[in-house]
């Protein structure tokens, strides 16, 4: 499809705010982006928009990455090496590599959003992210007007972070990634390093869980605890888990001996956003139509009608709050356009 005028964003951004953008295609093969209209200008490249805050209309263009695919295009001893187009819904690729008995993303069933954004904000839930079974991927370089190649080193992945925004080529819309290729060992284990994971399978009688197992546990989990955007709008954790340093940390847990803390590797100290919200007293508070979720505090949702500016009003009001209680800065997850 060729550029468009005007399109209305408002249903394509998971939160469900207004805007418009000045010029928009929609892209469903890797060539299209080559278009010289398309280098010109301002651009956002956007996927399922379920980590997108829309400040209102936008006078650029979105190239609304719709390319389809998925195939396995390698096997090893080792391992399976499936490819998807960015475009592919991420949970309905998840579905299909378990049927096709290629297990190792089940740990990531129900993520809104799609396979050329993942590698992005390297998703993670349930003690799997993203970057841990990623192989490759191609990206265009609208700078350098070609097709690149990403390894796993060259992604730099760390949590909730990749190469494409600690160098603000997402933000930029520098690069659109195209496809995307992952390794998924054929040496399978049960991954339950989360403890929910592990006591839904209790629950359920699981001793050894198989992959389906997983990703029907795991769905069973976000259905409990995360709003679904097509009811009630939102765009999953709004904030990322802060990471400080071990005197704040130990000073915290004083004041505070239920806060939960998970050691990183470079000793730094992991807290719960989610838990310091509630805390702040704004699980299920709203402030004017934007809200922080009554099962999981850490999820921002429209309860109606809410614009941009709503959002931004309500996320600093929850920043304040947890800054004045805890002494700790939250910073939010979305990418605001
Ligand atoms: N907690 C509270 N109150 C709340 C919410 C959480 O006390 O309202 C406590 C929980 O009791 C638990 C801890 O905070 O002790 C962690 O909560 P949870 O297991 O729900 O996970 P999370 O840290 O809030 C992260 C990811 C989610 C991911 C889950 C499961 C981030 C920013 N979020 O949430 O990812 O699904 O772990 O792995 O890292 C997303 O990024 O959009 C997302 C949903």
């Amino acid at each position: 499809m060729t550029e468009v005028a005007a399109a209305d964003l408002s249903l394509f951004n998971t939160l469900a705010l207004p805007g418009r953008a000045a010029r928009y295609a929609r892209i469903v093969t890797a060539d299209q982006l080559a278009a010289r209209a398309f280098s010109e200008g301002r651009r956002f490249i956007l996927g399922g928009g379920s980590n997108l805050v829309l400040s209102g209309d936008f006078d650029g263009l979105v190239l609304h990455m719709a390319i389809p695919g998925k195939r396995l295009i390698h096997e090893d001893t080792d391992a399976f090496y499936v490819e998807a187009g960015a475009g592919e819904n991420w949970h309905d690729f998840v579905q299909w590599t378990l049927q096709q008995g290629w297990p190792g993303l089940e740990n990531l069933s129900l993520i809104p959003g799609t396979v050329g954004a993942a590698p992005i904000q390297n998703i993670g839930a349930y003690g799997l992210e993203v970057g841990e079974i990623f192989h490759a991927l191609t990206a265009w370089d609208f700078e350098k007007q070609a097709f690149l190649t990403f390894g796993r080193e060259q992604c730099r992945f760390a949590y909730r972070d990749s190469v494409f925004k600690q160098e603000g080529w997402h933000l930029s819309g520098r690069m659109a990634i195209t496809s995307v290729v992952f390794r998924l060992p054929k040496a399978w284990q049960a991954n339950m390093r989360y403890a929910d994971v592990t006591q839904e399978l209790a629950s359920r009688n699981i001793a050894t869980p198989t992959p389906r197992d997983i990703a029907d546990a795991i769905i069973a989990i976000r259905q409990r605890k995360l709003p679904d955007p097509a009811i009630t709008p939102n765009a999953g954790s709004f904030f990322h888990n802060p990471v400080v340093d071990l005197v704040l940390a130990d000073a915290l847990a004083r004041d505070f001996p239920t806060l939960p803390r998970y050691p990183q590797a470079d000793g730094r100290v992991k807290l719960a956003a989610g838990w310091l919200i509630e805390q702040a007293g704004w699980k299920g508070k709203n402030l004017g139509p934007v809200g922080m979720y009554e099962k999981q505090a850490l999820v921002l949702v429209n309860r109606g009608g809410a614009t941009g500016t709503d959002v931004r009003r309500t996320m600093l009001a929850v920043q304040a709050d947890v800054r004045a209680k805890f002494a700790v800065d939250i910073t939010p997850e979305p990418i605001f356009l």
